[in-house]
């Protein structure tokens, strides 16, 4: 979601309300599920507000029908639904203490359901289904003890668990802003007798180029002549200024060349997110968005993937988790081959559709092919309010929040993120599995954002060797078990991007056919998988590296930190942290995307939009 604050002159006039729009319009990549704005003026007893589902030009549309008054303070959202569907009713500011606070919000309250049954038993009645209407309700109820409003700011992000950014403006305080984040981002921009918050700097960039940095866990509280920061045990903290020398364009980017990089620098977040609040206070999963009766679930005997592109080598990632954890039998297919070829998919199959979308159209015909032939559809989408959702039996959504490149990045990694919690679930309703080693696998998924970062960190040397490489007519892809479908996605990346003639092999395939196309000086990326894993899979791939490498092959080997038995037949390796065998994916991938990402911009291609591709492919 993007998040703008901002405080000036005491005179109330329109510029709160045209600074918020502004910065919303240059947060719009970061969402445009709805959008709302809230205004606070000196002797106007409550806060007026308002907003709409969809993107930005309906709030405007609405706000030209029914103008606001002038103020002096202002926040603005624009969302990207998690808690709730992206209806108005839904959509931020939400508003308590008798319409005289106002509070937008970034991120996911994990504890949310708890606190709201504590507020509800204080007689609070909720207007909405979020996450933020709760802390906005508990910000009220700090707000009548603590009598401040930063003090009972800290007071609730104290007692809030997950990721937030929180911005709030009350009545009686018509010349401040105040904002907490945890996890998640907020910085503040300083004016002349006016002052700014934002997610990013993008939200206030055509204001003032002057910032202030602030830490995890802080609060800030801005007036038109003042900001003053504090920590959420309330000492005081001095943040550190910067000047922003970005263009309004490369800070919509983050700084980034391009969506791309910025969707690949994403990942760790996108991951995390995705694996927020999916726990009760016992540490059991539950995925709260699986509204099929559990009966159900527990006796279907075969579950089928389907999807597209990117998508779908998500789904054969699933696949080995799935079976390996449940022991069901998991089929993979192409929607669009789907429906064509008389499926057996009947009441006890379990058919997953994943979609970044939620709108491709070779998947919604195989959904609707699938229901009717009885069987249940999960599908796990990104995007809140799309087709596929409402056409489904139940939804996982995952928190990649918006992606802009065509080519898929961070949509992938949460949507492999989002199968292994559907397996661990599915693995704990039928009893596959003991508690511990659920809760296990869930804390080695807890770990990979972490990871995944490490491995973005290291991207120096991927993008090096991209860059020498920007003239290649050919690259290659081995993998095998989970390294397959990576293999395969590397080669698509390679292809949609930089327009290069790729194919991703199982390694194991190589000797029955595509080794003929080894000749000296062809470029090879080989995945390796985990020598702490099954010892046969690493043995069986270090071979296949021999082979190719005999035959001339140049070898780029991703290979797991300390996997000597790698180095006499790599002509580089790209290392990746250590990590469970079914959980690597969600690491080896990101060095390809880098690849893929650099070589196009070397070759000098648009990376965020490639020729002929759309986004979303509406049409079957
Ligand atoms: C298009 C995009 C791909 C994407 C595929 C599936 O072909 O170019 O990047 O993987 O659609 O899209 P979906 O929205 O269903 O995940």
């Amino acid at each position: 979601c993007g998040i703008v604050g901002y405080v000036g002159s005491q005179v109330p006039s329109s510029r709160p309300l045209e600074v918020a729009l502004n910065g919303l319009k240059r947060l719009e990549y970061r969402g445009y599920d709805s959008a709302g704005v809230a205004l606070v003026a000196p002797g106007v007893d409550r806060v007026v507000s308002a907003k709409k589902a969809g993107k930005l030009l309906n709030l405007t549309a609405e706000l030209e029908a029914h103008p606001l008054a002038d103020a002096t303070a202002s926040i603005g959202h624009t969302r990207w639904a998690t808690h709730g569907a992206p209806n108005d009713l839904n959509a931020h500011p939400h508003l308590a203490d008798g319409g005289r606070l106002a509070v937008i919000h970034n991120g996911i309250v994990e504890n949310f359901a708890a606190l709201r049954v504590e507020l509800a038993a204080d007689g609070v009645t909720f207007l909405s289904e979020t996450d933020t209407e709760v802390a906005a309700h508990l910000l009220a109820k700090e707000l009548a003890e603590a009598g401040d409003l930063t003090e009972a700011m800290r007071r609730t992000a104290v007692r809030l668990e997950g990721t937030f950014t929180l911005l709030a403006v009350h009545a009686d305080r018509p010349d401040t802003v105040v904002g907490a984040r945890h996890d998640s981002p907020l910085v503040v921009g300083l004016g002349e007798g006016e002052n700014f918050l934002g997610s990013d700097v993008a939200a206030f960039i055509a204001f003032t180029r002057e910032a202030l940095e602030l830490g995890q866990d802080q609060i800030a509280t801005i007036t038109p002549d003042a900001v003053s920061v504090i920590d959420f045990e309330g000492a005081v903290v001095e943040p550190r200024r910067f000047t922003v020398d970005w263009d309004a364009e490369a800070a919509e980017k983050g700084g980034f060349a391009s969506f791309m990089d910025k969707e690949i620098h994403d990942q760790p977040q996108a991951v995390g997110d995705t694996l927020l609040g999916r726990t009760d206070l016992e540490g059991r999963l539950v995925l709260d968005d699986l509204r099929i009766d559990e009966s159900v679930l527990r006796t279907v005997d075969k579950i089928v993937v389907i999807a597209c592109g990117t998508a779908a080598y998500a789904g054969h990632v699933a696949k080995y988790a799935i079976e390996h954890w449940c022991r069901i039998p998991v089929e993979v297919e192409l929607a669009h081959e789907f429906r064509y070829r008389d499926p057996v998919v009947n009441e006890k199959t379990l058919v997953v559709a994943i979609t970044q979308s939620g709108e491709t159209m070779d998947t919604l015909m195989a959904v609707r092919h699938a229901r009717e032939q009885g069987a249940k559809v999960i599908s796990i989408v990104n995007t809140h309010g799309s087709t596929i959702p409402r056409e489904s039996d139940a939804v996982l959504y995952t928190h990649a929040g918006p992606e802009i490149a065509v080519a898929s990045t961070k949509a992938f990694l949460s949507q492999i993120t989002a199968a292994y919690l559907l397996g661990l679930y599915l693995a704990q309703l039928r009893g596959n599995m003991f508690p511990d080693e659920i809760a296990k696998i869930y804390d080695e998924l807890r770990e990979m954002p972490g990871k995944i970062q490490e491995v973005i960190d290291r991207g120096a040397r991927v993008r090096e060797i991209a860059r020498w490489m920007a003239d290649t007519s050919s690259v290659l892809f081995l993998g095998r078990h989970v390294g397959f479908p990576v293999a395969m996605e590397g080669a698509l990346k390679l292809k949609e991007l930089a327009y290069i003639h790729a194919e991703g092999f199982a390694a194991g395939e190589l000797k029955h056919g595509p080794i003929a196309l080894i000749e000296p000086g062809q470029a090879v990326f080989v995945i390796v998988p985990s020598p702490r894993g099954r010892h046969s899979l690493h043995s069986k791939v270090i071979s296949n590296i021999q082979e190719i490498r005999a035959r001339g092959a140049r070898t780029l080997v991703l290979a797991e930190d300390g996997d000597e038995a790698v180095l006499p037949y790599a002509d580089e390796v790209f290392w990746v942290p250590q990590a469970p065998t079914l959980l690597a994916p969600l690491l080896t991938v990101v060095p390809l995307q880098i690849f893929a990402c650099e070589l196009a911009t070397a070759r000098g291609l648009d990376v965020d939009q490639p020729r002929n591709l759309a986004k979303s492919v509406t049409v079957e």
